[in-house]
């Protein structure tokens, strides 16, 4: 017996003789890490734990974290903070953080001084210590920790998904590319890409146990096998995995633009499963910005892939993140994202004002610009938007969208929500009994965050 198998059986002893014992495990951040919390809940699952989406009724809380800016930090160390009574009312109570914040050693010191409520941190390649970090807590142990950096990572991890319809595929880990305001390869470590037999069984199993949306998942996927032996491309991995048998809609993110090669849009376009959507996040319009940045491609090399799956349909459906207000950002730079986003008309974009992240070059700059000045650009750059994609999303009407349904619509009773192919969020009159189905839906109207339509019979 393996000596996490044996820890793994004492564990469900003594969680077994404690009666039922519930986690609460809540993720932050991006899609990989949400896929990190659902491997997490399958370690717990293993072990005889049950799920609530309620903290106060949890034995133990996981909140599996994202660096990625400073206010992300600043929710998790006030949600900690205000579970300090919880663990007073509930002793036994464990209390654990895992996720990119646990990778930074100041993060770490800061939780272990100032928040003695928590009782085991776990670093984001460490999954397969929990077991033993629990059963230290269960035995009386005030502190456990594990923040080592492990270079590989574990195939067939069991996974308490969230959803029955749509789920997410790690196909690699880590990054390289050093955007010079981004924490990311400093918590997740360089590029380690899984194989490509492991990736297409555990697809092949997904689709086959019912899935509809298979959304591959990496910080920069089109550099997914650059790492590999076999040299296969994440183009070519992409043509694999639409040959698939079975309906269902293949997603990725994200591209980095520097990468988007003739191969990989040339795949989007010839595989009927991957949608026609490509989320390909810019940053800024500006070349200097770019440059200090260290994304490695002009805003004239970005149109040019633009251009390219626009000639192919001249409503190719777009979205992209930005930053507003990196270190020195001029009045000019800025007007350059409002031309770009102007030019390629977005269905949707992710703003966020740039956060200053400790270890990162950007950080060392000196900057000019003050917190009003990059508001009223956020709000100016938001409202511009909110014009683009109301008439971008007038395109639709009177098309046919062939639509995944995720859920009732909140807004309107009798109504479901679901996405499109492109990625646009479609709302229409229709029975729960579809949820997790596709449809098609006419499209008859266009608002500036969905559009509406009939439901076809
Ligand atoms: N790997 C992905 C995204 C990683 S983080 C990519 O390269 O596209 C998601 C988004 O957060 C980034 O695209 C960027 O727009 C934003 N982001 C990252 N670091 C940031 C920071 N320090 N301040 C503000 N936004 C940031
Ligand atoms: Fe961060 Fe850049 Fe890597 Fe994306 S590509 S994770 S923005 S360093
Ligand atoms: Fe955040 Fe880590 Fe993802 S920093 S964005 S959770 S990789």
């Amino acid at each position: 017996m393996g000596k996490n198998e044996s820890i793994i059986n004492e564990l469900i002893e003594i969680i077994s003789a404690k009666g039922e014992l519930k986690a609460y495990v809540h993720s932050f951040g991006c899609q990989l890490n949400v896929s990190d919390g659902e491997k997490i809940k399958g370690v717990l699952k293993k072990i005889g734990y049950s799920f609530t989406d309620a903290a106060e009724d949890a034995d133990l809380i996981i909140l599996n974290t994202c660096a990625v800016r400073e206010n992300a930090e600043d929710r998790v160390f006030g949600i900690v903070g205000s579970m300090k009574h919880l663990k007073d009312e509930k002793p036994d109570l464990i209390i654990g953080i895992s996720g990119c914040m646990t990778a930074q050693e100041h993060i770490v010191e800061r939780i272990k001084k100032s928040y003695p409520q928590v009782d085991i941190v776990l670093g984001t390649s460490a999954i397969n210590s929990l077991p033993k970090l629990l059963l230290d807590c269960l035995n009386g142990r005030s502190f456990a920790a594990d923040i080592a950096e492990y270079a590989d990572f574990s195939e067939g991890q069991e996974q308490v998904r969230e959803s029955t319809y749509k789920a997410s595929v790690p196909i690699m880990f880590g990054c390289n590319n050093f955007c010079t305001y981004c924490i990311v390869p400093y918590v997740r470590g360089r590029e380690r890409s899984r194989k490509a037999d492991d990736i297409i069984s555990e697809v092949k199993q997904l689709v086959s146990d019912g899935y509809k949306e298979i959304m591959l998942l990496g910080q920069n996927v089109n550099s997914y096998g650059n790492d590999l032996e076999c040299g296969i491309s994440f183009p070519q991995l992409l043509r694999r995995l639409n040959e698939i048998d079975g309906d269902f809609i293949i997603r990725f993110m994200s591209s980095h633009p520097k990468d988007a090669t003739k191969e990989l849009l040339d795949a989007i376009i010839e595989c009927e499963k991957v949608a026609k959507h490509l989320h390909l996040p810019v940053q800024s319009g500006s070349d200097e910005i770019l440059s200090a940045m260290n994304r490695r491609y002009t805003a004239e090399k970005y149109l040019e892939t633009v251009e390219y799956l626009r000639a192919y349909d001249k409503d190719f459906s777009f979205t992209t993140d930005i930053i507003v207000g990196f270190p020195n950002e001029s009045a000019e730079d800025f007007e350059k994202t409002l031309e770009l986003i102007k030019k390629v008309k977005y269905d949707n974009i992710y703003s966020f004002i740039y956060s200053k992240r400790t270890g990162t070059k950007a950080a060392e700059i000196d900057d000019r610009i003050s917190d009003d000045e990059k508001s009223a650009r956020m709000r100016k750059l938001l409202e511009i938007q909110r014009e683009i994609t109301t008439e971008s999303y007038k395109r639709f009407i009177g098309k046919t969208l062939r639509v995944l349904v995720d859920g009732e619509s909140r807004k309107k009773q009798g109504y479901l929500t679901g996405k499109s192919n492109e990625f646009i969020i479609v709302e229409f009159e229709g029975e729960s009994s579809l949820i997790g189905s596709f449809v098609d839906v006419e499209i008859t109207d266009a608002m500036n965050w969905a559009v509406t339509g009939k439901l076809l019979k």
